[in-house]
């Protein structure tokens, strides 16, 4: 039980996520005391090195992600004192002893698997067959949860049989983010955004989700899945699936997951019959990022082809059937080596049934929910402009919503931190249910299919570009254009 203390075991503990996000996360939870008293942390990795070397190792990553003016010493070595390290092969099963005499049946063991999605089976097996696992033992799993529906369900299948769903804990880092989190209050706790939410107000729904970042040294991973399955297939499914959503009856992780299962049922199938007009995929070519030459996706460290097949852009014109959004597009797009990072769901209402201010054009209203950078909403209102000289002059004006400058935290949390609390505290709100995974991958898989078949070429695009241009005809053939 919790009274008694939770015990997380990071397998992959030297990892790259682990010092990226992982233990820094931890660090800021302890830093400000919210790991529950005698909450112990188990670093397991096949490094053969002791505690001393395993914690050398994690500052040398920590410090410089938490930033100097953040560091402290002394949150260091008090956070160190709850952290263990234990070495462990996890394809053999003779490790997994120590680890059955480290845990503890009136603890909450909480297996997190950093690891490649492939060694998920083996460690189950061993950490059951060593009597590892208790019935309040939960795991966390990391992404990505297989490449297409059938593997999807086999690592679903594999865990099901050692752990109950209720306590299996599919990471999406997106829904942890604090601004998407935000969206449910907007949408759910705002009676006047919630009553102008459907395909009578909205015209149309634009999701991007830009990065500066190529591939960071991850090509062989990377190939294989592209930027479908990397980013739409989760990421992108989960920001669409809660914009969309029907109001969930209470704020638990069963309800809000029913919710967004319909919705990915209601997606229509992108398939042979409008794949050409529905997704352009783009793949980045050299360019600029700040001034500094960047290599193109076949130059990066680790390519040893001459092509690639694989999309480092994609965009998707979709559709929901149902009542709420019939007619309404939702343009989704995303890429590496985009100009700057920029994640925002832009919500743009329709324009007015009759407009009596002559001259003025555009008097659409926007809603820009944005996820990152400078995390906030802004609504762009038309309002009077303030002048004499023309009696009723338009103009557009934002209202905004500064989530960092109204909050008393001088940063905004990472992802991961509130998930952590979560897993923890047992609240699967804000991770991935097995029935919206899986029909994640049917509405992608299609898609995937489809364009096998019709052949949806690439299209190059420079680094530091918004895409191939393709990407710019996709949403303003509808007259409409991209935000950003
Ligand atoms: C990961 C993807 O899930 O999300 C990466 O595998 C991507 O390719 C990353 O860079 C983006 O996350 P964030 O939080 O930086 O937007």
């Amino acid at each position: 039980s919790i009274e008694a203390g939770s015990d997380l075991i990071i397998f992959g503990a030297m990892g790259d996520l682990s010092a990226r996000k992982l233990f820094p996360a931890l660090y800021h939870l302890h830093h400000c005391d919210l790991l529950p008293e005698g909450t112990r942390i188990l670093g397991v990795a096949r490094p053969e090195q002791g505690l001393d070397d395993f914690l050398l190792h994690l500052k040398a990553r920590v410090q410089p992600a938490i930033g100097a003016d953040r560091w402290s010493e002394d949150t260091w070595m008090s956070f160190s004192a709850r952290c263990d390290y234990l070495v462990l092969d996890f394809a053999e099963r003779r490790y997994y002893q120590a680890l059955a005499d480290w845990v503890s049946k009136d603890r909450t063991a909480i297996y997190y698997l950093a690891t490649p999605p492939g060694l998920f089976d083996q460690i189950c097996t061993h950490l059951d067959s060593s009597q590892c696992l208790f019935p309040s033992s939960r795991i966390v799993l990391e992404k990505p949860i297989g490449h297409d529906l059938a593997s999807c369900k086999q690592v679903n299948e594999i865990v099901a049989q050692y752990f109950t769903e209720e306590n299996t804990y599919r990471i999406d880092h997106y829904l942890g983010k604090e601004t998407v989190q935000n969206l449910l209050v907007l949408r759910f706790a705002n009676r006047f955004i919630n009553t102008q939410w459907d395909q009578g107000c909205i015209d149309h729904v634009q999701i991007t989700v830009a990065e500066t970042v190529g591939i960071e040294g991850r090509w062989s991973y990377y190939d294989r899945y592209g930027q479908l399955r990397d980013m739409v297939q989760n990421h992108l499914m989960q920001l669409l699936c809660l914009v969309a959503m029907e109001p969930p009856n209470a704020m638990t992780a069963e309800a809000i997951r029913e919710e967004k299962v319909k919705i990915l049922r209601a997606l229509r199938r992108i398939d042979d019959s409008n794949v050409a007009q529905s997704v352009v995929r783009g793949q980045y070519s050299a360019g600029w990022h700040q001034g500094n030459a960047v290599p193109g996706y076949l130059q990066e460290e680790g390519c040893e082809l001459k092509e690639s097949d694989t999309e480092t852009f994609v965009a998707i014109k979709a559709h929901i059937d149902n009542w709420r959004w019939a007619g309404v597009p939702f343009y989704l797009r995303t890429g590496k080596r985009m100009p700057e990072k920029l994640t925002e769901i832009v919500i743009t209402y329709k324009s007015l049934p009759h407009n009596i201010f002559s001259g003025s054009e555009d008097t659409q209203n926007r809603l820009v929910i944005r996820l990152q950078p400078n995390e906030g909403i802004e609504m762009q209102m038309v309002s009077k402009q303030n002048t004499l000289k023309s009696k009723m002059a338009l103009v557009r004006q934002t209202l905004n919503l500064d989530f960092l400058g109204s909050s008393d935290l001088d940063r905004i949390p990472d992802a991961y931190e509130r998930l952590f609390i979560d897993v923890i505290q047992g609240d699967q709100s804000l991770f991935v249910g097995r029935e919206e995974i899986e029909e994640s991958w049917v509405w992608c898989d299609v898609i995937t299919q489809a364009c096998g078949r019709q052949n949806v070429k690439i299209k190059p695009y420079h680094a530091g570009s918004w895409g191939p241009a393709k990407a710019e005809l996709i949403i303003e053939k509808d007259g409409r254009a991209w935000n950003v």
